[in-house]
């Protein structure tokens, strides 16, 4: 591929814009600037720097996110920060979408790509790929709201039971749960729909995909097994 095309497909502007960088001799591979932008790269594995800035190159990205609170998921957001001003602009220019979306309360396990079949796959109403959360709840829970949680609410406006699975009470007021949909503010809805109130969420977990050790408002890039992971593919959990 050509150096100017590749830097345009990894959000760096405008085919015009990446020639010019090219030649402003802000690009150098392996140490050496490289000034021709009809220069022929190999894309396997990969990196480059920009004004000193170094790169890998990617086909595709796909991003994990511990979401901290007081941020949406929008683009544009008003009251609140936006998820997006976490990243640079050479990645937001790539299109970056969130996988889902989590209330500018809710913290934990957010994916983002620019991926249009990856974000189909895990959105996807019938793929009923599991989400685990976990909550704190204003009142104390009880055996009778887990049993509920477990056989399925109606919610207002939405067809259909949601039931929630693994339903564990992790203190007086903890509770975690899986959930196979994602309709909009799925588990606080349930939790009132069995007499509760969600006092904090948290998603913990999507697919086999866990989170572990990434600190909040920290983020990486999955590897193809955390992908796979996310997607509910492998048996095993993969922390991260
Ligand atoms: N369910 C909710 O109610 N809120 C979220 O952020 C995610 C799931």
């Amino acid at each position: 591929m050509l150096l100017e095309k590749m830097l345009q497909s990894q959000g760096f502007g405008s085919r015009k814009h990446c020639q010019q960088l090219i030649k402003n001799g802000a690009v150098t591979i392996h140490g050496e600037v490289i000034s021709n932008p009809k220069f022929k790269l190999d894309l396997n594995e990969l990196t480059y720097s920009v004004y000193g800035q170094t790169w890998q190159y990617r086909e595709k990205v796909y991003i994990a996110l511990n979401k901290p609170q007081g941020y949406e998921c929008s683009h544009q957001s008003t009251h609140h920060f936006s998820v997006f001003d976490l990243f640079d602009d050479v990645l937001l220019n790539r299109g970056l979408q969130c996988v889902g979306r989590l209330d500018q309360d809710t913290t934990g396990l957010l994916i983002l790509t620019d991926d249009g079949q990856f974000l189909q796959a895990l959105t996807h109403p019938k793929k009923h790929v599991p989400k685990v959360y976990q909550m704190q709840t204003v009142d104390p829970i009880n055996t009778e709201q887990m049993a509920q949680l477990e056989s399925g609410v109606e919610l207002r406006n939405e067809k259909g039971i949601f039931a929630a699975t693994d339903v564990k009470a992790l203190a007086e007021s903890k509770l975690q749960m899986t959930v196979h949909q994602g309709v909009y503010h799925q588990v606080k809805r349930m939790l009132a729909a069995v007499g509760n109130k969600v006092e904090s969420l948290h998603r913990a977990q999507i697919g086999q995909l866990r989170l572990s050790q990434l600190a909040e408002g920290e983020w990486i890039y999955l590897t193809e097994a955390q992908i796979l992971a996310a997607k509910n593919t492998p048996e095993t959990l993969v922390d991260i």
